[in-house]
């Protein structure tokens, strides 16, 4: 089977750590490249996290980018409040030392995806494709696809009434990113918060997954200890939405997710910045820029993170049945 190439441009991030985990879990994708950006916690943050996930999976062999430190025009807003202060959870993992690349993220996507054949999946606030867009337009162009945790339709924002945070942190550069989609024909793929809020790591799931693999299971239990209760401050909800593990496993099967494609512009200024505005009904009569996903099969997602995290059949999961609606 011919593996996809694909950056996972994030903000490390508890959950862009799970997304990451899964990706490298995949033997369909080939990951050529982890580009990191301020957003959960700041660039130099991501970097030394996303450097703390591939130790733990065994695979320092794939490089690690630095990215832009601030949004395009905003002030940068981290997001430590829900991630802790290291934004891992406040897990406090041992540092990995060095690792440095020689060119920063922009520099590593316009080679990368200048080759062709190369999609991006996008975790965080998208600077570091803005950057991309504005730099080498035409590079972006060659993008094979973009899918984007981000955004919502008919939900509600996490950031405001009606904005997601990787949206809101850096409006400008995500407005520019599907500007640019639109003009060069391209359809983002937003997986937003109508779909991720429905990917709910419970303390079973968790539990389940640590019988099954101790050592895994307690390396996700320490991330995500901190974002369970976070979720129970928040919301008062039993577990925590898990958003960006479900980008990657949608780009390796659509079958997960089904939505609408539209036109979509994203708000700069106002009470509503940061707002992804869906034209589901075409008042705007534009060609549609984004596939916004809908609906999920979150018991789907499951049997995949389950599965490929841990390396088993279905039929070697026969509880995770019992646990997913
Ligand atoms: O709104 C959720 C998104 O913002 C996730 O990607 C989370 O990691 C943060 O980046
Ligand atoms: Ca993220």
């Amino acid at each position: 089977m011919e593996k996809r190439k694909v950056i996972i441009d994030c903000d490390p991030g508890i959950d862009d750590s799970l997304a990451l985990m899964l990706a490298l879990s995949m033997e369909e994708l080939q990951v050529v490249g982890i580009t990191v950006v301020s957003g959960n916690g700041p660039v130099n943050m991501g970097f030394s996290n996303a450097k703390k996930v591939l130790k733990r999976m065994g695979r320092l062999d794939i490089p690690i980018y630095k990215g832009a430190a601030v949004p395009l025009k905003r002030e940068y807003v981290s997001a430590l409040d829900t991630h802790g202060v290291d934004a891992l959870g406040e897990s406090f993992l041992p540092e990995v030392p060095g690792y440095e690349q020689p060119v920063d993220a922009v520099e590593f996507m316009k080679k990368e995806i200048g080759r062709g054949g190369c999609s991006v999946i996008a975790l965080g606030p998208m600077t570091n494709l803005a950057r991309l867009a504005n730099e080498a337009r035409a590079v972006f162009g060659k993008m094979e696809e973009l899918v984007s945790m981000g955004g919502n339709f008919r939900s509600h924002g996490n950031c405001s009434p009606v904005a997601e945070y990787n949206y809101w942190a850096d409006p400008e550069a995500a407005a520019l990113v599907y500007q640019v989609a639109a003009e060069l024909g391209m359809k983002i793929h937003m997986v937003g918060l109508d779909v991720t809020r429905r990917i709910v790591l419970t303390p079973d799931l968790l539990e389940y997954f640590c019988r099954l693999d101790p050592k895994l299971g307690e390396f996700i239990r320490a991330i995500t200890r901190f974002y369970f209760d976070f979720h129970w401050k928040q919301e008062h909800l039993i577990g925590c939405v898990i958003n960006d593990p479900l980008a990657v496993a949608y780009f390796a099967d659509r079958s997960l997710c089904d939505g609408i494609e539209a036109y979509t512009e994203i708000e700069t200024q106002g009470i509503s910045i940061g707002q992804s505005v869906v034209d589901s009904q075409g008042f705007y009569r534009r060609e549609p820029n984004s596939v916004v996903l809908t609906k999920v099969n979150a018991a789907g997602f499951f049997r995949m993170f389950f599965g490929r995290l841990l390396n088993r059949s279905p039929e070697k999961l026969d509880l995770l049945e019992r646990m997913i609606s």
